[in-house]
């Protein structure tokens, strides 16, 4: 694959240039207070925003934040991510309060060199979202007014046909910031040959969501280890009862069929924490997965699927971890997640991290993010990356 990078753009020289950067600022933010809960992606882009000032680049950042439909939305602002930004790069982040309207057209004319703009949130446009071709080729006109090059920095965002992504790349010269260049090496490793063992920890709350991923990675993993509110519906198809924990009935059967064709590679929980309600306060007990009681509901992987998942994971030359194993943001139901996740950093292993909720639950978790081989900034994008379908984001940058 060839990429050209951001090395090969300041090459180039960008000194009083406008560059464009699409990053995915789409950071989680507090329901009641609107505060930025978790600032992983903003530090994410700091690499490629830094060199770019540095630079002497006029560099005009747009993003994405939440899924607003496609009309301005004041809950999915970008404001507080500008402010923390710019914290973050030591000097103030202009903000634009549209995408593409007068007030994006003034600070973008305004920026002086090494300065740096962001730009509203760009599902505040039908256009970036758009299946209609048009559009988002006229959105993405517009947009593409505003750089006389592009840098991808966004891979949380690159699974996505989106203008920002795929057809605004199409109208400049268009390279891949440090952050995709780093994310696309690192799951390079995993997708080609990893070093063995090759153990995969897979959780969050939905079969269907993984489905895929599943089948893609059966063939080449040597464990995979299911934990998380999707274990239940694996359980279910082992003739288990599960009580009142989620389940995708219409997953059931599926499930029977991937473990049939898992040569006995998926190992799933033995016990699990169950509770009397979905809340952080619930009456709990932890009990072994043929006894779930009919009327609890599990939240959590137990101690015995923690040492028996480490144990796997201690052997692990290489692994990817993706989702919680359990609800980790209340204590009660949290060590499971942090007990796998312990393990992941103990062992002598290649580890990534794949991104959203997993990433979240590593900081959230108070652990040291340095002992992870790379944690991603994607979630949708790592795993449709592993399941090796071709990336809207990444192929616009190839051509
Ligand atoms: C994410 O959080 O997964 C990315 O920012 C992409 O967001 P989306 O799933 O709303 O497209
Ligand atoms: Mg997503």
């Amino acid at each position: 694959m060839s990429l050209r990078t951001l090395d090969d753009l300041l090459a180039e020289g960008v000194s009083g240039r406008r560059v464009l950067v699409r990053a995915d600022l789409n950071v989680p933010l507090d329901k009641q207070t609107g505060a930025i809960t978790d600032d992983g992606r903003i530090r994410a882009v700091l690499p490629t925003l830094g060199a770019l000032v540095e630079a002497g680049a006029k560099v005009v950042v747009c993003s994405h934040l939440g899924r607003p439909k496609g009309a301005p939305d004041p809950q999915f602002s970008l404001g507080p991510v500008a402010g923390r930004l710019g914290e973050l790069l030591g000097a103030p982040v202009h903000f634009a309060t549209d995408t593409v309207g007068d007030s994006a057209r003034s600070t973008v004319a305004g920026l002086a060199d090494g300065q740096v703009a962001l730009l509203e949130n760009l599902r505040f446009n039908a256009g970036e979202t758009s299946k209609d071709e048009a559009e988002r080729g006229a959105f993405a006109d517009q947009l593409a007014a505003f750089g006389d090059a592009y840098v991808d920095d966004a891979f949380g965002a690159v699974h996505r046909k989106h203008a920002s992504v795929f057809d605004v790349p199409a109208r400049l010269p268009h390279v891949a910031g440090r952050l995709v260049l780093r994310e696309v090496e690192v799951l390079s490793k995993l997708t080609g040959e990893p070093e063995r063992p090759y153990v995969v920890v897979l959780g969050g709350s939905k079969v269907s969501d993984k489905l895929a991923v599943i089948e893609a990675l059966l063939p080449t993993v040597d464990r995979l280890l299911i934990g998380g509110g999707m274990c239940f519906t694996f359980l279910k198809a082992q003739g288990l009862e599960v009580g009142t924990s989620l389940l995708e009935k219409d997953m059931v059967e599926t499930c029977r069929n991937l473990l049939e064709r898992s040569g006995g590679k998926i190992m799933l929980p033995v016990d699990v924490v169950v509770a009397d309600a979905f809340a952080p306060d619930a009456a709990h007990d932890t009990v072994r997965v043929d006894g779930i009681p009919s009327h609890r509901l599990g939240l959590d992987v137990g101690p015995e699927t923690v040492a028996g998942f480490s144990a796997a994971l201690s052997q692990a030359k290489t692994i990817f971890w993706n989702g919680p194993m359990g609800v980790f943001e209340m204590p009660a139901f949290a060590a499971g997640t942090r007990g796998v996740a312990e393990a992941i950093t103990k062992a002598d292993a290649f580890s990534v991290v794949g991104g959203g909720d997993s990433a979240a639950a590593v900081r959230a978790l108070g652990l040291d993010e340095s002992s992870f081989g790379h944690i991603s900034t994607g979630g949708g994008a790592s795993l449709e990356y592993l399941e090796g379908k071709t990336l809207p984001g990444i192929a616009a940058l190839e051509n």
